[in-house]
This record gives C-alpha cells, sequence and structure tokens, in this order.
C-alpha cells in the first residue's frame, strides 16, 4: 500500500513506525547547538536510524559527516545521502571486506574515508592491501576506556600499537576514539557525569602519551548519546558520534537523558482485543517492537502519557497491554503509539517509516541502510 503525503495519522494502517519531524528537528538541533557552542564536531552514528534522508538532515545541521558500523551502510549512504566523509567505527576483518572498504574509499563522491583498529591484526592487511594499491587510509585507533567490548586497553598498549599503526606504510593514524559505554550503569545525573568524565580522562591522558611521543592525534572522539551533555563540555574532546539522540527511547528516558516529548519515533499500534478487564492486546509484538531490555525494564515499551497502560508481554505478533484502570480501559479498534526501550533494532525491523508533522504525512523514508550486517 502506498501512503499518500498529508493522510491522516489517524488513518495510518498499523503497526506502523512514525517519526515525529518537529521532535526529530528539535534532537537534531540541540546536539548541533551544544557542539557548537563548546566547538565540537558531530559526527552522528547512523546506525540508530539508517535513513538516507535523516542522515542528510544532520549534515544540514551542521555534522561534518557520519559514523556507521558496517561497510553495507556505508555504501548505502554514500549513494542515497549527501554524507561525503565516513567513519566505520568498526573492525573491518577478512580479505572480502578490506577489498569492499578499498573500493568504496575510492569512491568519486567521497572525500575521506576512516576505519577503526584495535590491533596489529586488524591494522596489518589493511595497510598491505591500501599500499599494494597505492592508497593511505586513515586509522582512528579504537581504545578501551572502560567499556569491556572492542578496544586496545587505553595509555602504554594504545601508545604501542600507534608507534607501530605508524610504521605501516598503507595507513595514517587520524586519531583515537572509544565508546563510553559504562555511562549506562549510571544511576543518578551525578555518577553520569563521573563516569562521562572518568571515560574521556583515560582517552585524553592517552592522546597525551601519543602527543609526547610525536604521533599527530586530530580526532578525539566519544560516542554514547546519555553522557553527551557531559561529554561536549570536556575540553579535548573533538567529536560526539552520538546515535539515539536522533530520536531518544525508554532508555534514554531512564537514563536521565530524555523525557516522553524528546522521543521522536513511536509505533502506533492497533487495538485487537480486549478478552480481560485488565488485558488489551495490540497488534505489535516483538517482531515489531523487539524483546530488548524487557527482562531489565519489566516492559516492552511505554505508553507514552498512560501510566495506567502497562505493555508487559509480548509474543510475536500480539503486544499484552496490562491495565490498571479498568474503567479507563481500551477499546478494539483504540489506536496507542508506543515507545521502544531500544530505538536502534526496531528501526532494523522495519522498511520504512512515516515522518509525520501535526498528525499528517510529510514523508515515507525507506529504512535504505536496514539489515546491512556485513
Ligand atoms: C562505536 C559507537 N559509536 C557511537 C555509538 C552511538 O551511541 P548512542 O547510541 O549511545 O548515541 C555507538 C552505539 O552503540 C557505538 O557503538
Amino acid at each position: 500500500m502506498t501512503i499518500k503525503k498529508r493522510t491522516l495519522k489517524d488513518h495510518l494502517d498499523t503497526p506502523m513506525v512514525l517519526i515525529d519531524l518537529d521532535r526529530l528537528e528539535k534532537n537534531i538541533g540541540r546536539l548541533a547547538e551544544w557542539a557548537k557552542a563548546n566547538g565540537k564536531n558531530v559526527r552522528p552514528h547512523i546506525k540508530t536510524h539508517k535513513v538516507p534522508e535523516i542522515a542528510d538532515l544532520q549534515l544540514k545541521a551542521g555534522a561534518v559527516g557520519i559514523t556507521c558500523a558496517k561497510i553495507g551502510e556505508a555504501e548505502v549512504m554514500i549513494e542515497k545521502s549527501r554524507a561525503d566523509d565516513i567513519f566505520i567505527a568498526y573492525q573491518i576483518v577478512g580479505e572480502e571486506k578490506i577489498r569492499r572498504l578499498l573500493r568504496l574509499a575510492g569512491h568519486p563522491r567521497l572525500k575521506r574515508l576512516s576505519v577503526g583498529a584495535d590491533s596489529i591484526e586488524v591494522a596489518q592487511p589493511l595497510s598491505d592491501a591500501a599500499r599494494r594499491r597505492g592508497m593511505k587510509l586513515p586509522v582512528i585507533i579504537k581504545t578501551d576506556v572502560g567499556y569491556p567490548r572492542t578496544g586496545v586497553p587505553s595509555g602504554k598498549p594504545t601508545l604501542e600499537l600507534a608507534r607501530k599503526i605508524s610504521r605501516m606504510p598503507g595507513l595514517t593514524i587520524a586519531g583515537l576514539y572509544a565508546y563510553e559505554g559504562q555511562v549506562f550503569e549510571a544511576t543518578t545525573s551525578a555518577d553520569m557525569r563521573r563516569l562521562a568524565a572518568e571515560g574521556a580522562g583515560r582517552l585524553l591522558s592517552t592522546v597525551d602519551l601519543l602527543r609526547a611521543d610525536g604521533i599527530p592525534v586530530e580526532t578525539v572522539s566519544l560516542g554514547a548519546t546519555p553522557s553527551s551533555r557531559f561529554t561536549v563540555k570536556i575540553p579535548g574532546i573533538t567529536e560526539l558520534r552520538c546515535g539515539t539522540y536522533i530520536f531518544n527511547d525508554q532508555m534514554q528516558i531512564r537514563y536521565g537523558s530524555a523525557k516522553e516529548e524528546d522521543c521522536a519515533l513511536t509505533i502506533l499500534t492497533m487495538v485487537i482485543s480486549v478478552p480481560a478487564r485488565d488485558r488489551a492486546v495490540i497488534d505489535a509484538g516483538s517482531k515489531t517492537i523487539t524483546s530488548e531490555r524487557s527482562s531489565e525494564f519489566g516492559v516492552f515499551g511505554l505508553v507514552p502519557g498512560r501510566p495506567d497502560l502497562c505493555f508487559t508481554n509480548a509474543t510475536e505478533e500480539h503486544g499484552m497491554i496490562h491495565v490498571t484502570s479498568p474503567r479507563r480501559r481500551p477499546k478494539v479498534g483504540d489506536r496507542l503509539e508506543i515507545i521502544p526501550n531500544h530505538v536502534c533494532p526496531v528501526m532494523n525491523l522495519h522498511d520504512e517509516v512515516v515522518a509525520v508533522r501535526d498528525g499528517r504525512v510529510e514523508a515515507v523514508w525507506a529504512v535504505a541502510a536496514r539489515g546491512k550486517i556485513r
């Protein structure tokens, strides 16, 4: 079914992902303003939205480029968005991927492609392949500043890796980056500030080590949305790679970095059954909204403005809403909007999303980089 512009939101088929354009623009503008006021660059992570049109809105608001996780995402963005400076914040391993990476780096519209690396094993084959093609690939070293995922430990191990990479003929060191995921452990705003400062401190002292050794470090990049209000003010950090800030979600509400009215993405659903006084069932289950964080939060999403409705259970095609005040219980045919727990994997489930302003459809966007896992 094609969705016509100006269609009333209330006439849309369900379930449907809605993007509130006023809120989206506010979220883009807020980070852009913070960054401008503090002399930082924004290089948003597009893994959250995967929509070229949204990347273009971020670039129009001043983003210096975009961040992608996968080459496939970058391949879509170079063809369908205006992005011409892409950082792949991921370890590219294996011949086939390196071939695709270097082909992308030579794309006529691309001004710069940089890539992450956190070991010699990742960096050496990149250098070898780039050298064979007479290229020098900018590498940003992934440093572990306290979140146990990827990254060479901060401090001396990063310096040692940087020394080796600086001698590789096919690579240039463009900077350091980290993902400070430990901020998700914060339980108070003071805690969040402390964890953000500690993570940034580890990155910045590592930058000092490299510079003292004569290795130039241009980009000093951190990522996480919930701590960005603190990170943006830390001198020495040059770039923010936030992704989730574009929509926000229940996770961001719980971490104090957003309110319900900052959430730009909702899932429009329909009540399809009210089989008990305390239960309504909607047409969106885990295939629409995922099960992300449901065991931690006890719900699969939030019904904005309706604390009496708790989305406590889901199977693939059904969402079970526990009704705590039966007199206000929804009826079959009612529409409910849901703020998901975590937006990024929700976008990955949908072919298209509907951009809405003042209750009417303004655009339908293909989630063009969805499913690009390679
Ligand atoms: C490497 C990297 N950079 C940036 C981000 C964006 O973080 P957030 O979604 O908290 O804004 C992520 C998210 O996982 C990431 O893995």
